[in-house]
């Protein structure tokens, strides 16, 4: 027969188990209630000199005053950017972003965290990790950030040459890109031997300007000056009509994916044809 003072003891014991769960529920609860939300990066490409976009998207929460927007940059201490309670704080800003920096304030609610950076420079590349909190839960992901120089380039009919010449002109890029010249009549053709194609260095002492000039080209045709590095791909065309000259340029970023290809490309290109930098793309 247990004793009136072993049943209070067990009670008590029970009690004091069943509280302890009762307290570990809750705070496991409270801990699995921040559940980790989306976040999403997209890769981009900076042109130095110029204002650069990280682009960075999240789960949208209309509790702004509980979202914090952290943005980091591999090998680099304190922080790129933070902004939380509605409002920037940039008391643990690395020296080298500083007042370079800016988050889209109207639209965080809305779930862009995208960090506008001013003045890219080369120095910019690198892994960046765009790190969300808000009511909901917690969330990160990185972004490969990329940079160089690219332009889009204007081709001219170069008028003082006793043979019709085309000039394709660049203002900047870096790493110095490949040139190569094809046309709408001559399918397939290749100008290697038709072209010359000169890199020249600009006043930073960076980026260089690509001058190339096509020899013998013949009216009623498009002709069209391609320019590409692992950042960008940029065409010029042209075309020369009796009564008229229509031109059109295009700039596209490349992906990392496409990069891939571009070098390859590259090491071809280098291997069979070292002398000459203009080729036609088949
Ligand atoms: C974020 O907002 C900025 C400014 O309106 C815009 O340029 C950018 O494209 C937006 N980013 C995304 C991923 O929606
Ligand atoms: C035209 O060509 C001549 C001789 O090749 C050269 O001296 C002159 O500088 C050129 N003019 C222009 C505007 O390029
Ligand atoms: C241009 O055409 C002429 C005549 O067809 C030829 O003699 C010359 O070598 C050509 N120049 C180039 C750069 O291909
Ligand atoms: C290419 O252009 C450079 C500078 O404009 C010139 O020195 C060189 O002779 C040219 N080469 C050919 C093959 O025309
Ligand atoms: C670029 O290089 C030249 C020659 O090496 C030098 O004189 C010039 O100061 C450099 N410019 C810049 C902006 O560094
Ligand atoms: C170019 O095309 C126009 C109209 O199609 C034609 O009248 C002209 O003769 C052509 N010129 C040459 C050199 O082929």
């Amino acid at each position: 027969m247990a004793s009136l003072g072993q049943i209070i003891f067990w009670s008590i014991i029970s009690i004091i188990i069943i509280l302890a769960g009762a307290i570990a529920l809750i705070i496991g609860f409270g801990i699995s209630g921040k559940h980790s939300i989306t976040v999403t990066t997209f890769t981009s490409a900076g042109n130095i000199g110029e204002d650069g976009i990280l682009s960075c998207t999240f789960e949208p929460d209309i509790k702004l005053n509980d979202i914090v927007i952290q943005w980091l940059k591999e090998g680099v201490t304190g922080l790129v950017h933070e902004f939380k309670k509605g409002k920037d704080d940039l008391s643990d800003q690395h020296e080298m972003f500083r007042g370079r920096t800016a988050v889209f304030a109207d639209q965080v609610v809305v779930g862009n965290a995208s960090l506008k950076l001013k003045n890219v420079q080369l120095t910019d590349a690198g892994t960046y990790r765009c790190y969300i909190t808000t009511s909901k839960g917690k969330g990160n992901a990185n972004l490969e950030y990329r940079t160089g120089a690219f332009s889009m380039p204007v081709v001219n009919v170069d008028s003082n040459a006793s043979s019709e010449r085309l000039r394709c002109e660049a203002p900047r890029w870096f790493p110095q890109p490949t040139v190569a010249w094809s046309s709408q009549v001559d399918q397939g053709a290749t100008f290697s031997q038709a072209c010359n194609t000169s890199f020249e260095l600009n006043s930073e002492n960076v980026t260089v300007k690509v001058v190339s000039v096509l020899y013998n080209v013949t009216v009623n045709n498009t002709y069209s000056c391609m320019i590409e590095n692992h950042l960008a791909k940029a065409t010029g065309d042209i075309k020369v009509t009796d009564s008229e000259i229509k031109r059109r340029s295009h700039l596209e970023l490349l992906d990392s994916k496409a990069s891939l290809c571009v070098s390859s490309f590259f090491v071809i290109s280098g291997a069979l044809l070292p002398l000459f930098p203009c080729l036609m793309l088949s």
